[in-house]
């Protein structure tokens, strides 16, 4: 006994010593010794996470490290050869002792989520050949000893966060003499393409696209003579296209795409009679497509688009290159004429035929019909195309695309398009077209989108329109079309915009539109339309875009409006002869950035606030008996207050103030809420429901530079909160779950649970959420303001008066919202100002439901056992009896009421013991009330105006607002407030 713990430290000692060495003396030193191998096994095991288990319940000291999940060793030494472990969901980092795995071959950890750099020290593995780490998330520069290992034959890094740049000159030393293949794509690489490739030998793919690398192409690249494929596209590469690359003889892939080259196409690209894919798009090159080009008779793929290439296209293209699928050179200045699709009939596998945006000038031929029938694409618009249209191109029943738009083509639609039975798409915009639309294209059953817009079409719109079932998009609009709209076309289930603008159509239309429900654009403006405004308006709950102006709608917009069209963004009815009032709720829309109502009967008073506090978004004119908004220049409504001096005053002061008092009161009298309460319209539910969007890992990944510092807004115990830029544009904030936390999932969950099913102007909104095993986020509504906590409490943040009270009246809109008019009651359980987030616009928003509590069906409480809320905010009863109930939250929101207006926190420190906010106020009250109230508040006022009776006002509203609170809270609280 007492010889074995001196040998079990010495045995620990001797471990620590060889853990510690091994970094610097690699394995290689220790031959034939398989202990090695099995420490740096369980040395990468411990550095990785390895969420699903598939490490932890397979690599067990009772069984050799040779059978273990990955793992394959040779048979007489027993050592690790291999080491595979692609899918494994492995996140954490990979462990430098993987170097000591000194008979190690190959190594593929692809497709994890691995991080944290790539250690240099596996540039020592004397025998590896292939080492893939691709689909990770490493970051951090490619170590240069990986630029000198003579066993490489094949790497692939592709789709990290790799950074820095490749070694460029041969100091340290840059040997990979065995190397066939390097990826090194999708990657934030930069510097220049180091020649240093040219030194292997056996080189044959090459990809270093996606990735920021600058400078020109190297032209000793053109000495890897076995060099099958050269990807560098998407790059900041400059320069010309070396004429050295036609030297690769075994070429069959070259993607220098999305860079910045300039020159013109090297001839000596002809020479490469083994290209199959060439792809030069989204350049700058200039000169017209080589000639010799055409003895690269193996191409299938040309891809030449967005470039500044001139001339016209070899006439005998087709014969040169018969094995032609994809020839897209649209964006170019090309010029000439279409001499060469007649010799492209030889190209029996042509898929995509894309000669959009250049300048060709031509009729189009009869041979157009003798393409092959494996022609998916025909996409010709914006050039200068004449004459008819042939009827020949009825005969291309492979195709799925057909745009020959923006042309000069002039003459009918032939009827014989409508053999096209798979054609999905057709566009013939802005062309000299004339002459009926033909019934026939009825039969096109497979068409998603036709635009015909901004022809000379005439006649009525085909009833047979009605048969294509599966129509999303029908544009009519700028023809000479007349009559009424069939009713058919009301019943296409699938319709979600539909333009007839411009026309001369008439009629009204039909009460009951259901498809109408999922419209996202609907133009009828600047035709006869007639009929009641409301039996359009009424039938609308997806729309974005909609234009009906210039008409003769009359009636009145219904009030219910806002429900129905939450999303709209542009809505424009001016010129037509609507009358009524503007409803309210048109405040709301919360998405518009342009309303137009002007040259209508409308008629009272416009609401306030909204869109209607911004005069560029919403435009009024014509509409003589509107009153109120002095803002867009109406005369006010009459009022029933004549007081001159203070009328002024009156309007904009007093009514949010009136505002507050009376929510309050509400929260006190659930009677007088509800009735008044009725009045408001609120959004509703389901359509928010439809826009949560799916936001994928990387995405958040990249959106947040990895969740770096930088983005950092935010920390709490249960999550940290993000700025994050998505791919769209879009900021938003991401709170990223502590995911070891139980608690931060229960608030996940609740709050993923709330936010999900409510929405409300004035709660924050929620984006979309990414949960997985161990990472849960959600992605929200981005605030670019901060918080309240940061305007009422941090130097220098001012709020004015008006500013508070309507941040108090947005708190308690989104209360009363929660409390009483959401199906199910939703307690929030932790209101204080860091929870009041604000806008660009300032407006409010109640965010952090993560302790809230959703009742459902009638329960009004419940007995809590969860986390409370924050101290000096939660309802004293809550304390004693751990009730959770909307009352809790009407304490929480009196005592955020007076902080507001006192500039004192519950917890400051003057409230210890005995005194309390409340008490404090209430003792205050009536007498000493300027005395508490946040002096800025009454300075700035006074700076502002000047004004004597402006100041005793605001003192009074100030008296009568903490009056009113300290009133409700005592009768309502007596027990809670000491
Ligand atoms: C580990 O997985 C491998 C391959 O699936 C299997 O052959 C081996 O028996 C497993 N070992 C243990 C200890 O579960
Ligand atoms: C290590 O090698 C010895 C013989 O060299 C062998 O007996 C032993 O089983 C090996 N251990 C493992 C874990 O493979
Ligand atoms: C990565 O793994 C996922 C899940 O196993 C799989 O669906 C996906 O196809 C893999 N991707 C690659 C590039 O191997």
């Amino acid at each position: 006994m007492e010889g074995l713990i001196p040998t079990v430290v010495l045995f620990i000692a001797i471990q620590f010593i060889l853990l510690f060495l091994h970094p610097l003396q690699p394995a290689m030193s220790r031959p034939h010794n398989n202990f090695t191998d099995l420490e740096s096994l369980l040395a990468f095991k411990a550095s990785v996470a390895d969420p699903h288990g598939l490490l932890a319940t397979n690599w067990t000291a009772n069984a050799s490290f040779c059978s273990w999940n990955g793992v394959r060793c040779s048979h007489r030494r027993q050592r690790v050869v291999a080491l595979k472990l692609p899918d494994f969901f492995l996140g954490g980092s990979i462990s430098p002792h993987i170097a000591n795995l000194s008979f190690l071959s190959f190594l593929d950890l692809s497709n994890n989520t691995l991080t944290g750099p790539i250690p240099g020290a596996i540039g020592r593995l004397p025998r590896l050949a292939l080492l893939s780490l691709a689909f990770n998330s490493l970051s951090g520069p490619i170590p240069l000893s990986i630029f000198n290992m003579s066993s490489l034959v094949k790497v692939s890094l592709k789709m990290n966060n790799l950074s820095g740049s490749l070694p460029s000159d041969t100091d340290p030393p840059f040997m990979l003499p065995r190397l066939q293949k390097m990826s090194l794509s999708e990657n934030h690489l930069t510097g220049s393409i180091t020649p240093n490739f040219a030194r292997c030998s056996q080189l044959q793919g090459l990809s270093l696209s996606f990735n920021n690398f600058s400078g020109s192409i190297p032209p000793e690249l053109g000495n890897i003579t076995g060099l099958n494929i050269l990807y560098l596209g998407a790059n900041q590469l400059t320069g010309t296209i070396p004429a050295s690359i036609g030297k690769l003889s075994k070429l069959n892939r070259l993607e220098l795409g999305g860079n910045s080259l300039q020159g013109v196409i090297p001839e000596e690209l002809g020479n490469l009679l083994d290209v199959q894919y060439l792809g030069l798009a989204e350049n700058n090159l200039t000169g017209s497509i080589p000639m010799a080009l055409l003895n690269a008779s193996k191409i299938d793929n040309l891809i030449l688009f967005g470039n500044n290439l001139i001339g016209s296209i070899p006439a005998t293209l087709g014969v040169s290159w018969p094995q032609l699928e994809i020839l897209n050179i649209r964006r170019n200045l090309l010029t000439g004429r279409l001499d060469f699709i007649s010799s492209l009939s030889n190209c029996r596998n042509l898929r995509h035929l894309i000669l959009s945006e250049n300048k060709i000038s031509d009729f189009l031929p009869n041979s157009l019909g003798n393409l092959s029938t494996s022609l998916n694409y025909l996409v010709l618009y914006s050039n200068y195309i004449k004459g008819r249209i042939p009827s020949t191109v009825g005969n291309l029943s492979g195709l799925i695309g057909l745009d020959l738009g923006q042309n000069e083509l002039v003459g009918e639609i032939p009827s014989e398009l409508s053999r096209l039975k798979g054609l999905q798409g057709m566009s013939l915009s802005r062309t000299r077209l004339s002459g009926y639309i033909p019934h026939e294209l009825g039969l096109m059953t497979g068409l998603n989108a036709l635009i015909l817009e901004e022809n000379a079409l005439s006649g009525t719109i085909p009833h047979s329109l009605g048969n294509i079932s599966g129509l999303q998009i029908l544009s009519l609009a700028a023809n000479g079309l007349f009559s009424s709209i069939p009713d058919s076309l009301w019943s296409l289930s699938g319709l979600r915009e539909l333009n007839l603008s411009g026309n001369t159509l008439d009629g009204s239309l039909p009460q009951q539109m259901d498809n109408l429900k999922f419209f996202d654009k609907l133009d009828l403006s600047k035709n006869r339309f007639s009929g009641n405004i409301s039996s359009v308006l009424g039938n609308l709950q997806m729309i974005t875009y909609l234009d009906l102006s210039n008409n003769s709608f009359d009636g009145e917009i219904p009030s219910s409006l806002d429900r129905l069209v939450i999303n709209v963004e542009y809505m424009n009815l001016s010129y037509n002869r609507i009358s009524g009032t503007i409803p309210k709720s048109f405040t709301n829309l919360g998405k518009l950035y342009s309303l137009d109502l002007s040259f209508n009967k409308l008629q009272g008073p416009i609401p306030e606030g909204g869109v209607f506090s911004n005069s560029s978004i919403v435009s009024l004119e014509g509409n003589p008996t509107l009153c109120g908004a002095f803002k867009l220049g109406f005369s006010p409504c009459p009022s029933p207050s004549n007081s001159k001096s203070n009328l002024h005053l009156l309007k904009y002061i007093l009514p949010p103030i009136v505002l507050v008092v009376l929510l309050l009161s509400c929260f006190c009298t659930r009677l007088i809420f509800r009735i008044w309460g009725k009045k408001l319209n609120l959004p509703s539910e389901d359509a928010s429901l439809n826009t949560i969007r799916v936001i994928s890992y990387r995405e958040l990944v990249r959106a947040t530079n990895n969740f770096s510092e930088a983005n950092l807004v935010g920390r709490g115990s249960f999550s940290s909160v993000f700025k994050a830029y998505l791919d769209d544009g879009l900021i938003t904030a991401v709170k990223v779950l502590n995911s070891e936390n139980q608690s931060a999932l229960r608030s996940f969950d609740a709050e993923y649970c709330v936010l999900s099913k409510i929405r409300h102007r004035n709660l924050v909104r929620i984006i979309s959420m990414c949960s997985n095993l161990d990472f849960k986020a959600l992605v929200l509504q981005f605030m670019p303001n901060g918080s309240l906590e940061q305007w009422l409490h941090s130097h220098s943040y001012y709020l004015n008066l008006l500013q508070r009270i309507n941040v108090m009246v947005d708190v308690s809109f989104a209360f009363e919202y929660l409390h009483h008019y959401h199906p199910h009651v939703v307690v929030h359980r932790d209101l204080k100002p860091s929870n009041v987030l604000l806008d660009e616009n300032m407006t409010a928003h109640v965010s952090d439901f993560g302790i809230s509590k959703l009742f459902l069906g009638d329960s009004q409480s419940i007995l809590s056992a969860t986390a409370p809320g924050t101290l000096g905010y939660m309802a004293p009863e809550y304390g004693s009896t751990g009730k959770v109930s909307r009352k809790g939250d009407v304490y929480s929101f009196g005592i955020l009421l007076l902080e507001t207006f006192t500039r004192k926190k519950p917890t400051d420190a003057m409230f210890d013991g005995e005194l309390s906010l409340r008490q404090w106020v209430t003792r205050a009250y009536p007498s000493a009330v300027l005395e508490i109230v946040d002096p800025d508040l009454l300075k700035k006022v006074l700076i502002f105006n000047g004004n004597q009776a402006l100041q005793l006002l605001l003192a009074n509203v100030c008296r009568r607002l903490l009056n009113w609170v300290c009133l409700a809270r005592g009768t309502r609280h007596k027990r809670g407030f000491r």
